[in-house]
């Protein structure tokens, strides 16, 4: 296949939502129609859950909380499709945020009722600020839920985003009837008990008399008043304003009864963007040119517990990527070779000879990479990575085992490297801190630390409100403000100024009193 055909097959998204609103039921049908999973009818969810994501730290295991980002790709109508998982849980926000870093498109799971939920508020601004094309399935619709109408309204306002809806429920809740699909001009119906779309009509023309006979009559009066409202509300569907992020077309449907799904992906496929030109700091890099480019978006420890071993999630920004090729680590300006490359088909690992933009390859790593690291082909390039935000949560660590201290700095680094957490040095005392986004990091990291570098830590707790990232125009007030708050100023990792603020009212007396200084609530401005 020729190359640029090659690259404008493939689709790289990911799938988030709001714990349970139904991220994990969705991703598994979404298997099952590429054939990458077989497992006949609807399956409950964590059933499937253990063999459709990977579980491949022992934490994970225990918790039963998908704790990692993996990598799903199948091939589906001519498509190849990368789906990037997402941790479920919320204190691994971060991981999420860097795994959109990663992708060309979104897909945004709602919850048909409980609407639109903390987590989804956060992960929208995020593709807010990529101007990431986001597609919104509202999902559960078997049950009882908002009003469609009102569901729209709420996303258009929590999510900041003009939607479209590009499917409309007929009924819901136990008197959920099926959905016309207005993007085909179908109507597909369901049957519950069934789990597929038992029927699907096309119907160009929904006036046509032929509707009452799929549905009641006040049903079909009622699709018809609900249609001819929305050709009125939403502009008429437009990629390219899909594309620009701009607009979210909407489907509703049942992905536990599999029902919506389908069409959710055939249009997919259809309206998502292929691989996205990526900005780097040098310039703008496009997917078609041919030399190969790519940067580490997140690096996973342990894959293989009977070996200390890392892989380094790559996503390929431009050409083809090539087993035992010559490529650049721009940071450490060394070339490097890699003979077993992976990548994730469906479930299984295996090693790849080629693979292009567009597509995710791990690469076993020893240490030498860190997020956001760039590989190129002999270019002098750096992608530009999402940044840092202030974490929710602060806490010294200190060492438990006066034994082990050198194991401890080395796991506490590496595991900030891999992007666990944030680590900050208090100017002050020299005491490190560590800033996450939820408690369940702090335990991650405890339990990663012992049993992957022997080290113990134990945590003392610090009450902190925010880190800021501060800087100024005048070099003297900038010195000034750093003397004058020494207890609370530290360090980031990459060795920038960084001022602590215990709570929100002394944040705003700081600002009041240095308006010199400029407060970034990011690690990038
Ligand atoms: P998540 O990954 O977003 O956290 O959600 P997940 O898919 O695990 O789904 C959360 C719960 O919602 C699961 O139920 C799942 O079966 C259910 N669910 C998903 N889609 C639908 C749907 O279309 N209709 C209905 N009625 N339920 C749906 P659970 O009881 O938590 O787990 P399980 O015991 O069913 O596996």
């Amino acid at each position: 296949m020729v190359y640029a055909e090659e690259i404008k097959r493939r689709r790289t998204f990911a799938i988030v939502s709001h714990p349970d609103a139904g991220k994990t039921t969705l991703t598994e049908k979404l298997l099952l129609f590429g054939g990458a999973i077989h497992v006949a009818g609807a399956v409950k969810s964590n059933k499937i859950k253990k063999t459709a994501t990977s579980d491949w730290m022992e934490i994970e295991k225990q918790r039963g909380i998908s704790v990692a980002t993996s990598v799903m790709a199948f091939d589906y109508a001519d498509h190849k499709i990368n789906i990037l998982d997402t941790p479920g849980h919320q204190d691994f926000a971060e991981d999420t945020f860097r795994t959109l870093t990663a992708v060309d498109s979104v897909i945004i799971v709602i919850d048909a009722a409980k609407g639109v939920e903390a987590q989804t508020r956060k992960l929208m601004e995020v593709c807010r600020m990529r101007k990431t094309p986001v597609i919104v399935f509202v999902n559960k619709l078997d049950r009882d839920g908002k009003d469609p109408f009102d569901l729209l309204d709420e996303v258009e306002e929590e999510l900041q985003i003009k939607v479209r809806p590009l499917s409309w429920p007929i009924d819901m809740g136990q008197r959920f009837k099926g959905v016309y699909n207005i993007y085909e001009k179908k109507l597909d119906l369901y049957t519950p008990s069934k789990q597929y779309v038992t029927e699907s009509v096309g119907f160009k023309d929904v006036n046509s008399p032929e509707l009452e006979k799929h549905i009641d009559a006040p049903l079909a009066v009622k699709l018809r008043e609900d249609l001819e409202l929305i050709e009125g509300v939403y502009p008429a569907f437009d990629v390219g304003t899909y594309l620009k992020g701009d607009i979210a077309p909407v489907f509703f449907g049942s992905a536990l009864n599999n029902f919506g799904v389908k069409e959710l992906l055939d249009c997919f496929i259809r309206i998502a963007p292929s691989p996205r030109p990526v900005q780097a700091l040098e310039r703008i890099v496009d997917p078609e040119e041919e030399n190969f480019t790519g940067f580490i978006f997140k690096i996973h420890a342990n894959m293989d517990p009977n070996h200390r071993s890392c892989i380094a999630f790559v996503k390929i920004c431009s050409g083809k990527f090539e087993r035992n090729a010559n490529y650049k680590h721009v940071r450490f300006d060394k070339i490097m070779r890699f003979s077993s490359p992976t990548a994730f088909m469906a479930q299984k690992k295996e090693v790849v000879d080629e693979a292009f933009a567009g597509d995710i390859i791990g690469l076993p790593d020893t240490g030498n990479f860190t997020i956001g690291d760039t590989l190129t082909a002999g270019e002098n390039l750096h992608f530009k990575g999402l940044p840092s935000f202030s974490p929710e949560m602060f806490k010294y660590i200190e060492n438990a085992d006066p034994m082990k201290a050198k194991q401890l700095n080395k796991g506490i680094e590496q595991l900030m490297d891999e992007g666990v957490a944030q680590l900050f040095t208090n100017r002050f005392n020299g005491r490190k801190i560590i800033g996450t986004v939820g408690q369940l990091q702090f335990e991650v990291i405890q339990y990663r630390l012992l049993h992957e570098y022997g080290a113990q830590c134990k945590w003392e707790s610090l009450s902190l409100y925010k880190a800021c990232w501060i800087e100024s125009d005048d070099a003297e007030a900038l010195e000034n403000f750093k003397k004058r708050k020494v207890q609370y100023m530290a360090w980031d990792k990459g060795g920038r100024d960084v001022y602590l603020a215990d709570s929100s009212y002394v944040l705003t007396m700081a600002q009041q009193d240095f308006p010199a200084i400029k407060f970034h609530f990011t690690s990038e401005f």
